[in-house]
């Protein structure tokens, strides 16, 4: 059989004449249309079911939520409840998740999760009801009655004088675009400092770090990007030492920057910038380990490793060793921590403003192996733990006197107008066994859990101020 009638014959087309070819033809062409109408017909009543059901299954999100969150809370329909057809026809396939609400300033969720500045966190005037009480979200007032200035921050605790130090950016400026494209931003204003004795109460130390108004070709020229500033002590040198995120507003520069001071409250002299071990650098952290070794841990290779290396004796340098982990993994936002001789991380996705799932990592030497634990997450309902409680990851801070306790601090980003970010701080603890089994632990769990718990309103135990 010649290779053409084979052909004809397993699709169902004998040598026929050709009026016969023609009918057949038609026939198949008809049968075709039945076909497709069905399939089309098909769709529409599964993108109907589909509609209904994600909508039914949002509403009860929502109920969820407002339970969560703060029972007074009023919410007006979600926007769901329009006509998922006229969704449709507007060329949208699928209807706004809740993140995409909570992203969205004119919506009701929104609202929700960026409480107004009448239920601000004020320890001046607040009352004694409210004493010591964070509350997740909330604007923080600081002790001059300003909303606190500290995204992407860290903590430091000097011991010289008794004193916690919250280092962060200070975002107080218009939020806009670059380019049509870009992310949104806000110029640079500079690293802002408050000083605490009690974690709770803070007072401004302004602008330890200022941005540069004129000079375009400086590093910190208000037109850059400088995010997630950290400081740590240096015993050997008595110097405070600054490591931050240095970028061009395209986030093609990818490297840190170096600033140092003889005092907590700076100011601070600005260094320099590198890319570390010629690697590109966006998110980082620094950490501070017991035998006083520092390290920079930093996101690479566009995003999709981790790279963790020890700094140079006074701080201001990284030295040549570097280890490569979490690879192909994309994570950002990393908070480095240690109990009891383990190593612990929390970092979250790289999804620019917007909320992800955190996931929590350990190891027992600090330049690796690293392994994932799971997402650390507990409480809240499913929405709140699969996006770190519509926040991102920035700090782990260990309660001094409460050995074991953690305070899990985050951002909530407000991309509609950053400097009005909130602060989400909850209480971290370590125990039980990880959500995701370890490669190599044949079913002995070698980690332990890493629990953040969501609370709206939770506070340190009594008496531990006066420890
Ligand atoms: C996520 C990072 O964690 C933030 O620090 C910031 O760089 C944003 N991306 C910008 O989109």
């Amino acid at each position: 059989m010649g290779l053409r009638s084979r052909h004809h014959k397993a699709f169902g087309l004998r040598c026929y004449p050709a009026r016969h070819r023609s009918v057949t033809l038609l026939l198949w062409s008809l049968a075709a249309l039945v076909v497709v109408v069905n399939v089309h017909l098909l769709i529409i009543h599964k993108e109907e079911d589909e509609s209904i059901s994600t909508h039914e299954i949002r509403r009860s999100i929502m109920r969820e939520l407002e339970a969560v969150e703060e029972e007074k809370f009023k919410l007006t329909p979600p926007r769901s409840r329009r006509n998922p057809r006229a969704v449709r026809r507007k060329g949208e396939r699928k209807p706004p998740t809740i993140v995409d609400e909570f992203l969205d300033e004119s919506s009701a969720v929104h609202d929700m999760f960026f409480p107004e500045l009448n239920m601000a966190v004020d320890p001046i005037n607040g009352g004694n009801d409210s004493m010591y009480f964070y509350y997740p979200g909330r604007v923080w007032l600081d002790t001059g009655g300003k909303p606190i200035q500290a995204h992407g921050g860290g903590v430091l605790y000097d011991k010289k004088t008794k004193t916690y130090f919250w280092y962060g950016e200070n975002k107080d400026g218009k939020t806009y675009k670059a380019h049509s494209k870009g992310a949104d931003r806000v110029d640079i204003v500079g690293v802002s400092c408050y000083s605490s004795k009690d974690l709770w109460t803070w007072k401004n130390e302004g602008v330890v770090l200022r941005g540069e108004e004129k000079n375009v070709t400086h590093d910190l020229h208000k037109s850059n990007v400088l995010e997630r500033p950290k400081v740590i002590y240096n015993d050997r040198t008595g110097k405070y030492v600054m490591w931050m995120h240095i970028d061009d507003a395209n986030y093609t520069k990818a490297s840190v920057g170096v600033a140092v001071s003889d005092s907590p409250t700076g100011p601070f002299t600005y260094l320099y910038r590198k890319r570390p071990h010629d690697c590109e650098s966006r998110d980082m952290t620094i950490f501070k380990d017991d035998d006083g070794k520092a390290y920079l841990i930093y996101s690479s290779e566009d995003n999709s490793e981790l790279h963790i290396g020890p700094l140079t004796d006074d701080y201001l340098d990284v030295t040549d060793d570097m280890r490569r982990f979490l690879i192909a993994q994309h994570r950002e936002a990393p908070a480095l921590f240690k109990h009891e001789g383990t190593y612990y991380m929390v970092t979250s996705g790289c999804t620019g403003w917007a909320p992800n799932t955190a996931l929590a990592h350990a190891a027992t030497s600090v330049m690796g192996p690293w392994e994932t634990l799971g997402n650390p997450c507990v409480g809240g309902n499913e929405v709140f733990r699969s996006t770190t409680f519509l926040s991102q990851s920035t700090f782990v801070l260990p309660v001094p006197g409460l050995p074991g306790s953690f305070i899990f601090m985050a951002d909530r980003w407000n991309p509609s107008d950053l400097r009005d970010s909130r602060y989400v701080w909850l209480p971290l603890t370590i125990g039980g066994v990880p959500d995701e089994a370890a490669d190599y632990s044949f079913m002995f769990p070698l980690w332990s859990r890493v629990s953040i718990y969501w609370h709206k309103r939770w506070r340190l135990p009594e008496g531990w101020r006066d420890s």
